[in-house]
């Protein structure tokens, strides 16, 4: 009977949603051969991630059976205005295989999520049947949240992913318009809405100013990203080594507003100074260095408004200071890319530096062979929830490319040590809009 109550009252809350683990995505580590699984339920239940090795390039990796490891949750109140308590929940599986693709899903005493599957390759990883020509496929947009305009990223992400296969996704900040609005709810909803993409690709991200909220709370309890000893397993700024690149995420909101933080602008500062000097002790190893972060150092959006008068804010004084504190360090260092968000748009730029375009060895419209500054990228469309995107630029600079207001999203593929390949999608014509083939054939540091 008790037995009965227990099973009725279980069924009760699976079917009212409350148990079902849900907003599941998996992000890398600080460690090689790991995956971080987070997934959310409303009730605090035994739960664990469920995993096989599959499709290994070494048949002997394959696993007929399942093995599981247990996930730790936070007890988390998303609300403000009511309490709303999370259980978030979060795992790691260790000792991946990278020749491996993993079949998983979420188990808990009530309930149990849908399969997916990951691709064993993880930053570091070695002797990928993936790597051998180091080829890498990686996904890159800022500013995607709920909504009829986020979901036209969502299905078209969708689609692409399971077309091509993508080895990680950077989400360069605006996370969900916003992750604590409505008492946290659209948070949820978001994490509900990419779940599909989120729980097959990494997820890497990096805060924007609308993670801003309480000191970026629900952005540091949704999002676990890799601890390093100075952001004291914060996660908010980052770098990771995967094939022949060193991406770096950086936290411009240090530099802005409700998270204006001085010190931790110095400590971030200090940490990428050597990251970066790292990073070029392996450049033969590894010649691509890409960096990020939500704010842009140039954009040609702003400068003025739809009526005409002058604004220059975020693509006028607010990049100049960024340039102030980053572009040397970028500049000196050889960052090749650096891409940013925030204007709700697209725009291809030439490789810059302090105002001027750089001319490289050889450049045509679509083609940078080996540039001598660092090319940006402004990729901040993937479709905020406020639909409103800025208005196509009555004032492009000198160095400007291509723009668009168009929602869509980045897709970097490096070829190989040489070739890196760019391209923007557009959810509109669904195609490529745009694209740029970086060339290097000698090393600028
Ligand atoms: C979960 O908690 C156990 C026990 O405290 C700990 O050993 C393990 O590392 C934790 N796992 C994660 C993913 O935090
Ligand atoms: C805000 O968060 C940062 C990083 O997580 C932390 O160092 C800082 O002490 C926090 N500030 C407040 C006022 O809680
Ligand atoms: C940057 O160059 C543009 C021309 O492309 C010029 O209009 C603008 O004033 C310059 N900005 C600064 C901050 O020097
Ligand atoms: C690198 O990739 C480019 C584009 O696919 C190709 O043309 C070139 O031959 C490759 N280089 C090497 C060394 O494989
Ligand atoms: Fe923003």
């Amino acid at each position: 009977m008790r037995f009965l109550l227990i099973t009725a009252f279980l069924i009760h809350l699976a079917i009212s949603g409350l148990v079902t683990p849900e907003q599941i995505h998996i992000s890398w580590t600080e460690n090689p051969n790991e995956m971080r699984v987070t997934w959310t339920s409303f009730v605090p239940l035994d739960s664990w991630v469920i995993y096989r090795p599959i499709l290994c390039n070494d048949p002997q990796h394959n696993s007929f059976d399942f093995t599981q490891v247990q996930g730790n949750y936070t007890k988390f109140n998303e609300g403000t205005v009511t309490v709303r308590y999370a259980f978030i929940y979060t795992s790691i599986i260790k000792n991946l295989l990278p020749d491996c693709h993993y079949e998983y899903y979420i188990q808990n005493d009530a309930s149990f999520s849908k399969s997916y599957i990951f691709n064993g390759r993880t930053p570091e990883s070695v002797n990928s049947y993936r790597d051998v020509d180091n080829k890498l496929n990686m996904i890159i947009f800022g500013d995607w949240g709920t909504g009829p305009i986020g979901e036209l990223t969502s299905a078209l992400l969708g689609i692409d992913s399971k077309v091509k296969e993508f080895t990680g996704i950077l989400h360069l900040g605006d996370i969900g318009y916003n992750l604590n609005s409505d008492d946290g709810l659209i948070g949820d909803m978001y994490g509900n809405q990419v779940q599909d993409i989120t729980a097959s690709i990494p997820y890497m991200t990096l805060p924007g100013n609308h993670e801003d909220a309480d000191n970026m709370t629900h952005y540091k309890i949704r999002f676990k990203m890799p601890y390093n000893e100075y952001n004291q397993g914060t996660g908010l700024f980052y770098s990771f080594n995967i094939g022949p690149v060193h991406f770096v995420t950086l936290n411009t909101e240090v530099y802005y507003r409700e998270a204006k933080s001085d010190l931790q602008a110095e400590i971030q500062l200090e940490w990428l100074k050597q990251d970066l000097e790292t990073a070029n002790l392996h450049r033969k190893k590894r010649p691509w260095i890409i960096v990020t972060s939500h704010h842009p150092l140039y954009c040609s959006y702003d400068f003025t408004e739809l009526d005409g008068t002058e604004r220059n804010k975020c693509c006028g004084h607010e990049a100049q200071f960024l340039r102030d504190k980053l572009e040397d360090i970028f500049y000196y260092n050889a960052v090749d890319i650096f891409f940013g968000a925030h204007l709700h748009a697209y725009e291809r730029m030439t490789a810059i530096y302090k105002n001027i375009t750089v001319q490289s060895e050889y450049d045509d419209y679509n083609t940078h062979k080996n540039p001598k500054a660092t090319i940006h990228i402004l990729d901040g469309n993937a479709g905020n929830h406020y639909a409103h995107n800025a208005d196509i630029t009555k004032t492009p600079q000198l160095w400007s490319q291509y723009r668009t207001n168009d929602y869509g999203y980045g897709r970097m593929t490096f070829h190989n040590k040489t070739h890196l390949l760019f391209e923007q999608v557009s959810d509109y014509t669904m195609s490529v809009i745009d694209s740029l083939w970086v060339i290097k054939t000698i090393e600028r540091f």
